[in-house]
C-alpha cells in the first residue's frame, strides 16, 4: 500500500516510518518546523521511501500526494505547550486549516485517514480516567493554552462530520503523553528536557509543586497501534484513546531520571506563571481509559516507564557523545 505520513520527520511520524517501511511504500511531507531531517535520514536510500520538505498548506502538492496514496496518517501539527503559548496564531492556522485541506482532498477519492488528536482535548476535566465519551472542559478563549486543545477538537469534529456525511473512513486517535528517542525538549516536553539536564548535571526544572502526575507511553507502542488499526473497519468513525495508564508524579519522574542518569542534578521548582506566563493552568492528572482501544483492536502497551526512560536516556547519551 502507499501510505502518506504528514509530519513524518517529526517524533511520532518518524517512528511510524520505521514501523511501516518494510511493508508499504511511504510518502512523507514535513516542513521541518519542529521535525528534523535526521529523523528520517536512515530511510532516504530506500526505494520505497519518498519525502518532500514542504507545508501541508501547499494545496497542489498535498492534493497530488493524497491522490497517490491509499492511506493518510495526519500527524503534522503545531505541537508543544511552549510553542502553543508563544505562537497561538500559527497553532490555530496550522491545526485547523491544514486538517481541513487533508479532509477536503481525501474526500474526493474516499481515502482512509487516521488523524492525531490529543488528551489535551479533555482540558480541565477532573475525571479519572478519561474516556472517549467524556465531556470536554476547556478554559477561556483568551488563554492561549486552550487554542491547541480547541483546534484539535475542531479537527475531531471535522473527522466525525466527514464520516457521518460522506462516509470517509476516518479514525481519530487521542494520544496521551508519548515519549521515546528523537523527542526534543525545547518545545516543553518534560522527559527529554529532564534527561538532557540530568546528563549535563544541570537542575531539573519542575513547573508547579511537581505533585501533578502524568502517564507516559512508549512511542513504539503507539506506532504499533497506528499500524494495527489501519485496516480495521470497526474503527471507522471512532475516537480512540492511545496511551499507557501507569501514573507517575513529575517529582518522582525527576528523581528517577537523576538516579538512572547517575547525575548530580537537583530538582528546582518554578511556578507555571514563570514558565508559561500569566493565566496558565495545569491539570493534576491525565490518565487514559484504554478499554475502547483494547476492545476494538486488542491494544495493550508493552513498554513500562522504566523502558521509556532507558531508551530515551540511551538516545541522548549517544547524541552527547557524537
Ligand atoms: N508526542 C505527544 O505526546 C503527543 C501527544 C498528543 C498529541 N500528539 C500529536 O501527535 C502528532 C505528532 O506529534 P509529535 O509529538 O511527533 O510532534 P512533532 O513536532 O515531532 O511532529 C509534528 C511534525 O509536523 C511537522 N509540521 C508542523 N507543521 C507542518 C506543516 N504545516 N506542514 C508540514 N509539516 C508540518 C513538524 O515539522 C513535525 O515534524 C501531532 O499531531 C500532535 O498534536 C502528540
Amino acid at each position: 500500500m502507499k501510505v502518506l505520513i504528514t509530519g513524518g520527520a517529526g517524533f511520532i511520524g518518524s517512528h511510524l516510518c520505521d514501523q511501516l517501511i518494510d511493508k508499504h511504500e511511504i510518502f512523507v511531507i514535513d516542513d521541518l518546523s519542529t521535525g528534523q531531517i535526521e529523523n528520517i535520514e536512515h530511510h532516504k536510500s530506500r526505494k520505497n521511501f519518498h519525502y518532500v520538505i514542504d507545508s501541508i498548506t501547499n494545496k497542489s502538492l498535498l492534493r497530488e500526494l493524497i491522490d497517490k496514496c491509499d492511506v493518510i496518517y495526519h500527524l503534522a501539527a503545531a505541537v508543544g505547550v511552549k510553542l502553543i503559548v508563544e505562537k497561538p496564531v500559527h497553532t490555530i492556522e496550522t491545526n485547523i486549516y491544514g486538517t481541513e485541506l487533508i479532509f477536503k482532498f481525501a474526500a474526493l477519492k474516499n481515502k482512509r485517514i487516521i488523524i492525531a488528536s490529543t488528551s489535551e482535548v479533555y482540558g480541565k476535566s477532573s475525571k479519572v480516567p478519561f474516556s472517549e465519551d467524556d465531556d470536554l472542559v476547556l478554559g477561556p478563549t483568551h488563554v492561549a493554552r486552550w487554542s491547541y486543545a480547541c483546534s484539535k477538537a475542531i479537527d475531531e469534529y471535522l473527522a466525525h462530520a466527514y464520516w457521518n456525511e460522506k462516509r470517509i473512513p476516518v479514525t481519530v486517535v487521542r494520544f496521551f503523553n508519548t515519549v521515546g528517542p528523537r523527542q526534543v525538549g525545547h518545545y516543553g516536553m518534560v522527559i527529554p528536557r529532564f534527561v538532557q539536564a540530568a546528563l549535563k548535571n544541570e537542575d531539573l526544572i519542575v513547573y508547579g509543586d511537581g505533585d501533578q502526575s502524568r502517564c507516559f507511553a512508549h512511542v513504539k507502542d503507539i506506532v504499533q497501534a497506528l499500524d494495527n488499526l489501519m485496516e480495521i473497519p470497526k474503527t471507522y468513525g471512532e475516537t480512540i484513546n492511545l496511551g499507557q495508564p501507569e501514573e507517575v508524579s513529575i517529582n518522582e519522574l525527576g528523581v528517577n531520571i537523576i538516579k538512572m542518569c547517575e547525575s548530580r542534578s537537583k530538582i528546582r521548582h518554578i511556578s507555571f506563571e514563570e514558565a508559561y506566563g500569566r493565566g496558565f493552568e495545569d491539570m493534576k492528572k491525565r490518565i487514559p481509559d484504554i478499554s475502547k482501544a483494547k476492545r476494538l483492536f486488542n491494544f495493550q502497551p508493552r513498554y513500562s516507564l522504566k523502558d521509556i526512560l532507558n531508551d530515551t536516556i540511551g538516545y541522548y547519551k549517544t547524541r552527547t557523545c557524537t
